[in-house]
């Protein structure tokens, strides 16, 4: 049985494609834009403009030559979808059921890590706005704010966690403890990212954010990790010939800034360095198996969902080891240069496991079309990744806003015109392979 959810617009919203467009038009009587581009790539020149060129290559930028996100949006081309006529649609219910929770629109946000970079209310900003629109969020291992600050402004809105396996299955299981204090409804273990990717226009700009001690906030306020540092000796050294001038010390002082214990505090005691420090060094296990799954398993009954999966073998032995679900992700072209995009992935995988694991799908979702293809595939929600930071970029928390509710209507609307009323009739048999 399936339970409702308790938020606002969990009832069916069977005119939420109509109400934003005329929302939008009529504002248009008064000469007002909408706030932040509805198109992507104007969504995405906006947020370049508001953003440091460090911010945007890092959202924007993906490994080697960016050939996998190139391919995540080629996917989508290679399915067209064949509308059907006189079919009543005048109410629908873009409603999907997920874990036995219902949810009123096919949308989660993806963990995106160190959200700062794109505005300072960070993680705050995004989880008002998922609160706002009834869209549940995936805390980001990698978040700028702790977990717990998020929960508190999601309110009944639910949650989900994203894990990095650390190297500590100490730190793991506190972490996973929190989540579930939290009232996170699942975990989501990220496997695709045991080694960071070779991003090139980070590389360039010899920029990474977790260096000067942003998105580690999950790390900072963990008491496994505090107890871990203190046990630490200070005085290590971070890598080879560290040359210390005028910007080293403007990243020391980033570093104390973005510390929880205050800026002087943790400058003069050093504690902000030992844990980026301590964080490069156990943020994640590149030796990680299946069989370390079982350890997972026992640290919580909540259900396991496995990001990162292309191969359908993989996708095999995540029902093999028990795990409730998997999201097909290539992590948005950021982890292997010429990876197999997503959306073609999706197909077999669907049919190799749809009945036994729930399928989310991440990478490549720019428009309602995209989102209608890959449910038509096999997927039971999507993940929505960049768009939603563009629009936090853009706009904050009103921004975030204006991405879900776009999003939800271009759905909405698709859905309707293609002649389906609801998710269930969003079929395979509404595409042709071109
Ligand atoms: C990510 N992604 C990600 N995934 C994850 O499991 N943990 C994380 O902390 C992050 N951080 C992160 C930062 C940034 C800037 C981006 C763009 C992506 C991957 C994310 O969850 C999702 O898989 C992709 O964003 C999907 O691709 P598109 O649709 O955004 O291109």
């Amino acid at each position: 049985m399936s339970k409702p959810l308790s938020t606002p617009g969990a009832e069916r919203t069977p005119g939420i494609g109509r109400e934003r467009q005329t929302e939008i038009y009529v504002r248009g009587i008064s000469a007002q834009a909408p706030r932040v581009p509805v198109d992507f790539a104007a969504l995405e020149a906006r947020a370049r403009e508001a953003m440091s060129p460090e911010a945007f290559a890092y959202v924007a930028g993906g490994a080697g030559m960016e050939r996998t996100m190139v391919a995540n949006r080629q996917g989508f081309e290679k399915w067209a979808i064949v509308p059907r006529m006189l079919r009543d649609v005048s109410v629908r219910d873009t409603s999907v059921e997920i874990f036995g929770t219902r949810y009123p629109s096919p949308y989660m946000l993806a963990p995106i890590g160190v959200l700062e970079m794109a505005h300072p209310e960070a993680d705050l900003a995004v989880a008002r706005a998922a609160r706002r629109e009834s869209v549940p969020m995936i805390f980001s291992n990698q978040a700028s704010v702790p977990m717990e600050e998020c929960a508190r402004e999601l309110g009944e809105t639910p949650r989900f966690f994203q894990l990095y396996w650390s190297v500590s299955n100490e730190l793991v299981k506190s972490l996973v403890a929190r989540a579930e204090k939290a009232g996170c409804e699942a975990i989501v273990v990220t496997l695709d990212t045991t080694l960071l990717g070779w991003r090139t226009r980070d590389l360039d700009l010899a920029y990474l954010p977790f260096l000067r001690g942003k998105g580690i906030a999950q790390y900072t306020s963990d008491p496994v990790f505090r107890r871990l540092l203190k046990e630490d000796e200070l005085d290590q050294e971070v890598g080879p010939e560290r040359k210390v001038n005028l910007a080293t010390i403007r990243v020391l002082m980033e570093l104390a800034g973005n510390y929880p214990d205050g800026f002087f505090k943790s400058l003069t005691s050093g504690e902000a360095l030992a844990a980026v420090r301590k964080f490069t060094g156990i943020y994640s296990r590149p030796s990680l198996t299946w069989e370390d799954l079982s350890f997972l398993r026992e640290c919580t009954d909540l259900p396991i969902v496995l990001k990162g999966i292309t191969a359908v073998e993989d996708a095999r032995l995540a029902k093999e080891h028990g795990m409730d679900g998997i999201v097909v992700s290539n992590h948005g072209g950021r982890q292997v240069d010429g990876a197999l995009s997503s959306i073609e992935a999706l197909p077999a995988i669907a049919e190799a496991v749809g009945e036994d694991l729930t399928i989310f799908f991440d990478s490549g979702i720019r428009t309602g079309a995209d989102v209608f293809k890959a449910l038509a595939l096999g997927a039971d929600a999507v993940l929505l990744g960049r768009p939603y930071v563009y629009g936090l970029a853009a706009g904050g928390e009103e921004g975030v806003v204006e991405v879900l509710r776009n999003f939800k209507a271009d759905f909405d609307l698709t859905m309707g015109l293609a002649g389906c009323r609801s998710v269930a009739e969003v079929k395979a048999s509404r595409l042709h392979a071109r």
